[in-house]
């Protein structure tokens, strides 16, 4: 069991999993604190909300910024706040190597679709139109690619004949919630390694 299990969480919208990663703590189901919350919209519902439950909050607006002085400015915030895992909740900015690269194997991240399917953005709507039968979502470290960097937990969603997109986005969403809570349990309770893409537990009987 590591020491440090502060989290410090990136979004750019209404941040309902950053919500449900909050209750959790608060509930005990998940041991870890907030360390603060972050977003490129001063105005996004998810850091007006991470005020409101009083986490450290921080603005820090890309717009009129290189991409790479935006990066810095969120990396000293971060480092003053020394989490253990950084934990992307809907934040809609593509990270630079040198961010990734500093961080590596401590960036996740949570996509509406079993990954290596409909990466990018609109993913359940990607899934929906393509026919699948099958969806869900995925907890992943970020690598330097959009979406692929090695999966740590993926739940799996039906899709029904009488779906609209919007029921299918409401099922996807209340399993990330679940989904995100669980992998960063497994992260910050159990061993694991990486070996080449397969994230898994270490001494784990089968
Ligand atoms: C979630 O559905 C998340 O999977 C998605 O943005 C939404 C954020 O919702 N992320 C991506 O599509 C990343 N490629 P939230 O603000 O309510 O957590």
């Amino acid at each position: 069991m590591i020491e440090n299990r502060s989290l410090f969480i990136l979004l750019s919208g209404r941040g309902s999993n950053f919500i449900a990663i909050h209750e959790a703590i608060r509930r005990g189901g998940l041991k870890a604190s907030i360390a603060g919350v972050l977003s490129n919209l001063p105005d996004a519902p998810g850091l007006l909300k991470a005020r409101e439950f009083g986490y450290p909050v921080h603005a820090i607006p890309h717009k009129g910024k290189e991409r790479r002085a935006h990066e810095l400015a969120v990396e000293a915030v971060i480092d003053a706040a020394a989490p253990r895992l950084i934990v992307l909740a809907g934040y809609m900015r593509i990270l630079g190597p040198e961010f990734i690269r500093k961080y590596r194997h401590r960036i996740l991240n949570i996509h509406p679709a079993l990954l290596p399917s409909f990466p990018g953005v609109h993913a359940q709507k990607q899934a929906f139109d393509y026919g699948v039968k099958m969806t869900g979502c995925t907890v992943h470290f970020v690598d330097e690619g959009v979406d692929t960097g090695p999966v740590i937990l993926q739940k799996a969603v039906p899709v029904y004949d009488a779906d609209t997109l919007e029921d299918l986005e409401a099922r996807i969403l209340e399993q990330e919630h679940r989904a995100y809570v669980e992998a960063i349990g497994i992260l910050l309770d159990s061993e694991w390694a990486i070996t080449g893409r397969r994230f898994a537990g270490v001494g784990i009987a089968k």
